[in-house]
């Protein structure tokens, strides 16, 4: 009998790229897979493919018994509710390990441990992927690195003024990860054959690239210059708040920058070619496609 596969958030990006991988790449029978959301009508159009769809919110703990009922393998999508998630992650544990779950996929952060960690969201993951160790199952984290996409929504006002701020050291490597492969490597890692894995994988792109390397590649792409501007982060922190961005990005910025300047995401792995059998997507391919959404 073959396993039934959910996954959580399904109407989010991420998980509705991991259940189109199920069913296009990865040959899975759509009958074994359920979306879960919070709003099933979001997934009005995944239904008449033969994939279930269920109510799951992360929120409503005491419906989480139900909406695990007979699933051997869960996708955990860690929401975006940042700061408020992690008693929600661990129901949705506790919850799999009650209703028999067979292991868990976890979508977690670059290594999120450690006392005074900089970045201010690690506390969710680090917090999230403990109830998994202490379930008991097995498991395989996705610890994935930035996604290309974040540079969506950084790049724009960089690219209308030439200047790219940053409180990123200089010399800073970063392996940013597309979001597809990202997706790809989840759909992988619910379909591989499970032994009694406990494994946690660094989900990276093929190239650690510093900062200016990544503007001289938008530069190239997009026909834009681009300066690169290090600053103290106080500095940044001022600008930014002068600039009217609200306190919660800038405390945001600033611990992302504080994280890779401690080179928590300096180091490619070969995570995504392992579990997919394909080469993480170059940088560089991102900026030509989605050329339109950055210069119009
Ligand atoms: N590595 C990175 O650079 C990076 C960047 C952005 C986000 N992330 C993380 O990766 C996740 C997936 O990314 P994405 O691009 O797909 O984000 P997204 O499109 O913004 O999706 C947000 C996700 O959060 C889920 N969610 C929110 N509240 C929930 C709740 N109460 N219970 C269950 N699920 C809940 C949503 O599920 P439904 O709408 O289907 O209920 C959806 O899957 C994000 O949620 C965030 O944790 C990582």
């Amino acid at each position: 009998m073959s396993e039934k596969l959910l996954v959580t958030g399904a109407a989010g990006k991420l998980g509705r790229s991991v259940v189109a991988y199920l069913v296009e790449e990865f040959g899975i029978d759509p009958a074994d897979i359920v979306a879960g959301t919070r709003d099933p009508a979001k997934l009005d159009d995944v239904g008449p493919g033969g994939v279930a769809v269920r109510t799951v919110d992360f929120d409503k703990p005491d419906d989480l018994a139900t909406a695990f009922a007979g699933i051997d393998r869960l996708l955990i999508v860690s929401s975006d509710a940042i700061g408020t998630r992690l008693a929600g992650h661990k129901a949705a544990v506790a919850a799999a390990t009650a209703a028999g779950v067979k292991g868990i996929v976890y979508t977690s952060a670059p290594n999120p441990h450690g006392a005074s960690h900089p970045l201010i969201f690690a506390g969710d993951h680090a917090g999230t992927e403990a109830a998994i160790f202490e379930s008991g199952l097995p498991y395989r984290i996705l610890r994935n690195y930035w996604y290309h996409e974040n540079l969506l929504r950084t790049l724009p006002p960089v690219l209308k003024s030439g200047a790219w701020y940053t409180a990123e050291a200089p010399g800073t490597r970063v392996a940013y990860v597309a979001r597809e492969d990202c997706a790809r490597a989840a759909a992988a890692a619910l379909v591989r054959p499970w032994d009694h894995d406990k494994a946690v994988y660094d989900i990276t792109g093929g190239e650690a690239l510093t900062i200016e390397e990544v503007a001289a590649l938008a530069t190239k792409a997009l026909g834009k210059p681009i300066n690169v501007v290090h600053l103290s982060p106080e500095t940044l922190a001022s600008a930014l708040k002068v600039a009217g961005v609200p306190e919660f990005v800038v405390a945001l910025t600033l611990s992302m920058d504080a994280t890779n300047s401690a080179g928590l995401l300096s180091t490619p792995s070969d995570a995504v070619e392992q579990l997919t059998g394909r080469e993480p997507r170059p940088l560089s391919a991102f900026f030509e496609v989605n050329r339109a959404a950055f210069v119009g």
